[in-house]
C-alpha cells in the first residue's frame, strides 16, 4: 500500500473500498487493536471465522479486524 499524501487521494482510497464491496454482503469488524488483543478478541476472531466456516456461511459474510476505534463512553 502507498502511502497517502492529501485528501483527495485518502477519498479515492475510500471510494475504491467502498466500489470493491457487495452493499448487500454482512460484514462483522472485530477489534484487533492493542487493548482488544490484550482481553483476547484473537480467540473471538478465530472463533467467528471457524463458526462461519462451520455453518458453511464462507464467502457470504465477511469478518474484518480494526485498528483500537478508541475510547468509548458509556452512559449509564
Ligand atoms: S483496542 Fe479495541 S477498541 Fe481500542
Amino acid at each position: 500500500m502507498n502511502k497517502i499524501k492529501s485528501p483527495d487521494e485518502l477519498l479515492k482510497l475510500q471510494e475504491n473500498i467502498r466500489a470493491s464491496r457487495d452493499p448487500n454482503k454482512p460484514c462483522v469488524t472485530i477489534c484487533a487493536g492493542t487493548g482488544c488483543l490484550a482481553y483476547g478478541t484473537q480467540k473471538l476472531i478465530d472463533n467467528f471465522k471457524a463458526e462461519i466456516e462451520r455453518r458453511n456461511l464462507t464467502g457470504t459474510v465477511d469478518v474484518r479486524t480494526s485498528g483500537c476505534h478508541g475510547f468509548v463512553n458509556e452512559v449509564l
